[in-house]
């Protein structure tokens, strides 16, 4: 007999290939206990605007290697408004709910905290984003099956690349880090990495490109993410590509801009793919599919054993929980370690 008998999960934030995963294993972990579930849909806006329907172990049938949620998402913050607050404890207090499990990124995660800790609504949490950014786990699922795609993408374009000797940029997901830069470029092979967390000067990125290619290395791959910014000493974007690039909701664009400069400063031939979308969307990686398995069982347990306030983590490989205080307010940067690996292959 559970504890909870009735517990509700919702989806916030941007999907990540996973997110299908999580929901299956709660419902088949919570099932053994005769535990009922209900999946609210769109974020924080189900419970809001009563958007609730019970998962079954029938309709989670299939859905495991599934990209995106099939309960959907939204980036709606009920703290937005106080009347939205209201409409969601009437909604949680109407379908009886014994607790909620939560899955979503940082801004997800910082709502849920503010529920239980000013609300004191019974929350546990699950975290997900392809940007590996979450503090107080080593890895979110996305992030595996982002990386595995962008070293597809870096894999291809390789080969064009060196067919027609030129500079190719590609521009990676990754939020205010530079994770997925990281990986994808150490699994790629990449001859350069920019990342948030290590301001560039083009003018070294330059020499690095003239000398490959006075080496007869005719062809350079260059893995940029979204939120790179020049050095403060070697800033070269003006004030409009700035609020261009660099805007919160969706950054995007320093690719483009890498390549009209390079290709002015060095005379090399440069073009760009930014993959875009492409790295949130399709199957998860097996990776993310027991990661996010055993992350959905984890948090059921911790309903079950009244951990509110609580997110379930991997740490090594033991799964774990931490408190939401501690994953939240800041973002995990990018491993100094990880990067002093991506460095040694530059050039
Ligand atoms: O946080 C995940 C992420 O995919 C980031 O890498 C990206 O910057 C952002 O979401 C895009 O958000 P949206 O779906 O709102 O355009």
């Amino acid at each position: 007999m559970s504890i909870n008998e009735r517990i509700g999960i919702l989806t916030g934030g941007g999907d990540c290939p996973g997110l299908n995963a999580a929901i299956r294993a709660v419902v088949r972990r919570a099932s053994m206990d005769g535990t009922e579930v209900l999946g609210v849909k769109n974020g924080w806006r189900g419970l809001i605007e009563d958007q609730i329907e019970p998962l079954t172990r029938f309709s989670v049938t299939g859905i495991l290697p599934r990209g995106g949620t099939i309960l959907g998402t939204s980036r709606l913050n009920p703290f937005k408004d106080q009347a939205l607050l209201e409409q969601l404890e009437a909604n949680w207090k109407k379908y009886n709910l014994g607790a909620l499990i939560v899955v979503g990124g940082e801004g997800t995660l910082s709502a849920a905290l503010d529920l239980w800790r000013e609300r004191g609504l019974p929350v546990v949490c699950i975290p997900k984003t392809i940007d590996n950014d979450i503090c107080g786990t080593d890895f979110t699922f996305g992030f595996d099956t982002a990386v595995t795609i962008v070293t597809d993408a870096v894999d291809r374009l390789h080969s064009t690349a060196e067919s027609h000797h030129r500079v190719m940029i590609i521009e990676v997901m990754g939020r205010h880090t530079g994770w997925i830069a990281a990986y994808g470029g150490i699994a790629g092979g990449a001859d350069v990495v920019l990342v948030p967390e290590h301001p560039f000067k083009l003018s070294k990125v330059c020499d690095l490109l003239l000398k490959r290619q006075a080496q007869g290395r005719t062809f350079s791959i260059i893995v940029v993410a979204e939120d790179a910014h020049p050095h403060a000493e070697e800033d070269f974007l003006n004030a409009e590509q700035n609020t261009q690039i660099y805007k919160h909701e969706q950054l995007g664009g320093i690719g483009n801009i890498l390549a009209q400069e390079i290709e002015g400063r060095t005379g090399l031939e440069a073009r760009v793919t930014k993959l875009g979308y492409v790295q949130r969307g399709g199957s998860p990686t097996p990776f993310d599919r027991v990661l996010a398995t055993r992350l959905g069982i984890k948090a059921y347990e911790m309903t079950q054993a009244r951990e509110w306030g609580r997110m379930a983590a991997v740490q090594g490989n033991r799964i774990t929980s931490v408190p939401l205080a501690e994953a939240v307010g800041h973002l995990k940067k990018l491993d100094e370690e990880i990067f002093r690996v991506a460095e040694v292959f530059f050039g």
